[in-house]
């Protein structure tokens, strides 16, 4: 699988979520076996460029290559910029986001919103391949609606301005995400282009991976709610495809020596102050529905300190650990703490 010049490792790529898919969340994921990783959004607007957020958001530093930076925005001058500022700070792929519903977005027009404007989502397509020298790619929904699926017809016209790849969210804008993702028009997408097609939406499992693969056709699959404190959910889609064996899931103490390292990974890169609040929904999502979890919640989220949030998880894992009766193999399959714990 190739992203213009740039050879991948797999095809099972991390989706892009802001306020999620962080470096340090990314990088991760990579190191347990994503083969590809686009960053959360980084605004086109000029006056937001100076942001913290937006200066952490473009910061690669040792990040594997090829850095991918997503971009949204509706206004095509703006957006070209935009890809030029990004790829001068070391972006090598940009890929265009027409796929998130977000409010925030949607309100002016950018994100989802602009499948239902084809004239402009292609204007920005084009402005933005003219402007940077590295491959654009784009990621969209089905359409805007139901009764509007445009996916097909905007990929093509996508195609022509010189799109490198075509991630398809399996819902509509309208959708949001509700129901459940369709894969019929990733399938028409696939067999209407000839670059590269990416298949997104509900995929939870190797054996969805495979099967949106086997239905769609397409070159590979994105992966986004189900990675979130599952990040070896990668390891676990990629060595199906690639073997038909199922992987076992990770031990008790490999999860907890890994959310303790994406804490400290997460701890450096935001600092202190940051860190520990926004580590709180990471680690939420590693522990939900583990057994003492619910209960130790709340304290867990007053705490202020990123010593004390480390003392806490291993005070949790050494319960955990007791908890486990002898003999009774480490991990079940289904790789969540909580549930191997329940087996
Ligand atoms: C918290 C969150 C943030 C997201 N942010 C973005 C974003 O910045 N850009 C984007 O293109 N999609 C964004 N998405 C959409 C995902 O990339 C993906 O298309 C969607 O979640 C469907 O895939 P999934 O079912 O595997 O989660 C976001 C989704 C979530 C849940």
């Amino acid at each position: 699988m190739r992203i213009g010049p740039h050879l991948l490792r797999n095809n099972v790529f991390v989706a892009p979520m802001a306020g999620v898919t962080d470096r340090p969340f990314r990088q991760l994921c990579r190191a347990l076996g994503a083969g590809y990783a686009v960053s959360e959004m980084a605004a086109a607007n000029p006056r937001l460029r100076d942001s913290v957020k937006t200066t952490r958001r473009t910061d690669h530093a040792g990040e594997p290559e090829p850095r991918a930076v997503q971009i949204a925005g509706a206004d095509a001058a703006m957006m070209a910029e935009a890809a030029r500022f990004n790829v001068d700070r070391g972006a090598q792929v940009i890929d265009l986001n027409m796929g998130c519903p977000a409010r925030k977005v949607c309100n002016r027009f950018a994100g989802s919103a602009l499948m239902a404007d084809e004239t402009l989502a292609i204007g920005i397509v084009e402005a933005v391949v003219r402007a940077v020298a590295v491959p654009v790619t784009l990621k969209m929904r089905t359409g805007p609606s139901p009764d509007r699926r445009n996916a097909v017809r905007l990929a093509c016209l996508a195609e022509q301005a010189g799109v490198a790849m075509i991630t398809v969210h399996g819902r509509t804008r309208a959708d949001r995400y509700a129901g459940r993702a369709e894969y019929d028009t990733i399938a028409a997408v696939k067999a209407a282009v000839r670059v590269p097609v990416v298949a997104n939406g509900d995929i939870d499992s190797p054996a969805k991976a495979q099967a949106v693969l086997a239905r769609t056709g397409a070159d590979a699959v994105m992966i986004g709610r189900a990675a979130m404190g599952r990040p070896w959910i990668f390891r676990e889609v990629a060595h199906f495809l690639a073997t038909g064996e199922t992987l076992a899931a990770p031990s008790l103490a490999e999860i907890h020596a890994l959310l303790r390292a994406h804490l400290l990974d997460h701890y450096a890169f935001y600092g202190e102050h940051v860190g520990v609040r926004t580590a709180r929904k990471h680690v939420g999502w590693y522990l939900a529905g583990t057994p003492g979890w619910a209960a130790l919640r709340d304290e867990f989220n007053r705490i202020e300190s990123p010593e004390l949030q480390l003392a806490s998880i291993d005070r949790l894992h050494e319960a955990l650990a007791t908890l486990r009766h002898p003999g009774e193999p480490d991990a079940a399959n289904d790789g969540s703490f909580a549930r191997r714990q329940a087996a």
